[in-house]
């Protein structure tokens, strides 16, 4: 008995000890070794999961142009008079891109006549929020007035406006609306009244209130959160989007600007590609384009990285590629797309920007040459792209891809091939288990440093599938990968730019899990990782320094994973630490070389006991907590809560220039 107690005892010391062990780490401001790229935390965006159309881009209805293959794709038409019509034309003198119109004939006052839209999963508005009704229509006959309303799912109407007249030649018709409750699926619901013939087109209805207050601009709380997250680039427009399910369907950015009026439109590439998340009405209308996304980058501060097809199509899909003998059209959409970020107003394409209302450049550096291709065939092509952009346009910076594994012979392969190249950055993804992040925080710790620069262009650490959607955030997923970025930013020398991937996911319409940010039609929930890559980019620094651990790096000794950055415009040293264990930790952070003052510290806590808790529409329960530490002769002590992530901030001066 007495033994047992004894035993007891002793087993939960060691339990207590190795949990309280006072653990030291030095952290030596003076030890510069690299800057930090201003790039290096930034977002990667791709209209997968209704990023785009039924997300950021604010519009709230579907297929208003009647360019869906199926011309009432997401319409009801209700015409119950036999003799009255519905039709659709192809009527190419108004647009070569949007070509159809669609007629409505009616033949009595009296009857009914209806076109109802459901939205992207249903239209949502705010009550008292303030939203702009507009179509394109040309009065064809007779005299036809137009009521506009947004009803609830129980028929209770929240907005109406009406046009008394549509007559005369195209125009564009608009009407303010105010919602007069708020509405998660309503409908928008178009009644024809009297009697004659109309054509309709572009029929809209857009928030007042969008992010910056840009017409044809994104959903303020969406583009809010990237705000947040204060990237330094802005990665677009994919992703596969960019390469299509063949090489008809892939992105051309040149159908993407001009009148949003007359943009073009073509399937999503994510539509079909899951057989269990299908959306077969998930199309893109490019109302959020090219200029929009360089508009996007401009407002968040951040560098545009637009990424183009080079000839090839998804080697997940088609595989389909171009000729090598005709690769001219897309080198040529390649040079053009410089042209449109930074050719004066005298040039064709800098032309068509300022037509746009952005006569300035958008100053475009870094241009991505294929998305996640692979092999010898995207290696010939690559570098006949590098040949003709390099020679024209020597200053810009060239990303090339690595494939879609982080090794194996295809990743070794390219780098082998692409290692002497002109590119200036290889493009490295990572959707891999929690474990292989922890597993490979030193990963760059012994990367060779000849040749092109790291971009960690995609990566996200998948845990395990459950039920809701939301649930594939888990806490282990966010914290490994905060464990995993300890080592890139140890490394930020080699590793110039960084995103998570993908970027948004709509709850009642997402194709692929985990994503950085959820959101519904009426509201978005940061995940967990969202805070791990916003604390990492708002403390980014702008020198490495080193955080050390009885002489060595810190990266998984104890469970623990650390990198330290100064911000030599903020006055600030900056410690970031990872504590995987289940038990807390005492930690004694010394930092070399500051004054002997008393200072403060504020220090950032990120953290859950559960491993599998997760951040959902309904409760958004970890957050970043944030106290003060005093430092006393240079030494942070702190309690590091189990299962976290913390960022300490150390404030040595006033800041130099203002975040
Ligand atoms: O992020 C989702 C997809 O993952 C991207 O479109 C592609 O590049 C990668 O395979």
């Amino acid at each position: 008995m007495i033994l047992k107690s004894i035993w007891k005892i002793t087993f939960f010391c060691c339990i207590f000890y190795s949990g309280w062990a006072q653990i030291k780490l030095a952290v030596k401001p003076n030890e510069v070794s690299s800057d930090i790229s201003p790039q290096m935390w930034g977002i990667f965006f791709e209209d997968i999961n209704f990023a785009a159309d039924g997300g950021l881009y604010a519009e709230l209805i579907k297929n208003g142009s009647f360019q869906f293959p199926i011309a009432l794709t997401g319409w009801r038409l209700n015409k119950p008079k036999p003799e009255d019509q519905w039709l659709v034309i192809n009527q190419q003198k108004r647009s070569l891109t949007n070509t159809r119109v669609a007629r409505i004939v009616k033949t009595t006052d009296s009857s009914a006549y209806t076109l109802t839209n459901e939205g992207f999963r249903g239209i949502g508005l705010l009550k008292n929020e303030k939203y702009n009704f507009s179509l394109w229509a040309k009065g064809v006959s007779g005299n036809l007035k137009l009521r506009i309303e947004v009803l609830k799912t129980t028929g209770a109407r929240i907005a109406m406006a009406e046009f008394n007249t549509i007559s005369g030649p195209w125009k564009k018709y608009e009407l303010p609306l105010t919602a007069t409750d708020s509405v998660y699926a309503g409908v928008l619901k178009i009644s024809f009244i009297g009697k004659g013939s109309v054509e309709i087109d572009n029929v809209s209805l857009f928030p007042v209130n969008t992010f910056k207050n840009r017409p044809n601009g994104l959903r303020a709380d969406l583009a809010g959160l990237l705000d947040s997250l204060k990237p330094g680039f802005v990665r677009f427009p994919g992703g596969c989007i960019v390469e299509g399910r063949d090489l008809q369907n892939r992105y051309q950015w040149k159908n993407t600007v001009g009148p949003v009026e007359n943009r073009g439109m073509i399937v999503n590439r994510w539509n079909m590609e899951f057989a269990r998340r299908a959306a077969p009405d998930y199309y893109q209308s490019f109302g959020l384009g090219f200029y929009e996304y360089f508009q996007l980058a401009e407002d968040l501060g951040a560098e545009p990285l637009p990424i183009i097809n080079c000839g090839m199509a998804c080697q997940f899909n088609s595989g389909e590629v171009a000729a090598m003998d005709e690769l001219d059209p897309y080198i040529q959409d390649a040079l053009d797309l410089i042209e449109f970020a930074n050719g004066t107003i005298q040039t064709k394409w800098g032309k068509l920007r300022a037509s746009m209302g952005h006569p300035a450049p958008f100053n475009l550096k870094m241009l991505g040459v294929g998305n996640e291709q692979w092999d010898a065939q995207y290696i010939e092509r690559y570098l006949v792209f590098e040949k003709a952009l390099k020679t024209k346009y020597p200053q810009i910076k060239l990303v090339a891809g690595s494939g879609p594994s982080a090794s194996g012979p295809l990743f070794d392969y390219a780098w082998k091939q692409l290692k002497t190249s002109k590119a200036d950055y290889m493009d490295e993804h990572y959707y891999l288990p929690p474990a292989w992040f922890f597993n490979n925080a030193k990963r760059y710790d012994r990367y060779d440093r000849e040749g092109p620069k790291i971009f960690a262009g995609e990566f996200a650490a998948h845990d395990k599938e459950e039920a809701i959607p939301e649930s594939r955030n888990s806490w282990l997923s966010a914290l490994a990968e905060a464990a995993f970025m300890t080592g890139l930013e140890r490394n930020a020398d080699l590793v110039r730019m960084c995103s998570y991937a993908p970027l948004l996911a709509h709850i009642d319409a997402w194709q692929w899990r985990p994503d950085l940010i959820w959101f519904d039609n009426l509201k978005a929930v940061a995940t967990p990782n969202y805070y791990v890559q916003k604390l990492f980019s708002n403390f980014k620094g702008t020198h490495i320094i080193p955080v050390t651990m009885q002489d060595s790096i810190l990266a998984g000794q104890d469970s623990l994973f650390a990198s330290s950055v100064l911000d030599k415009n903020q006055n600030q040293v900056i410690i970031k630490l990872v504590n995987m264990a289940r038990s807390s930790k005492k930690i004694e952070i010394h930092i070399d070389g500051l004054p002997p003052d008393k200072f403060q510290a504020r220090g950032i806590t990120l953290n859950s006991r559960l491993s599998n808790d997760f951040n959902s529409l309904k409760n958004a329960k970890i957050q970043p907590l944030e106290k003060q530490y005093d430092i006393l002769d240079s030494i942070l002590a702190a309690e590091v809560a189990p299962s976290s992530f913390q960022v300490f901030v150390i404030q040595y001066g006033s800041p130099k220039i203002s975040k």
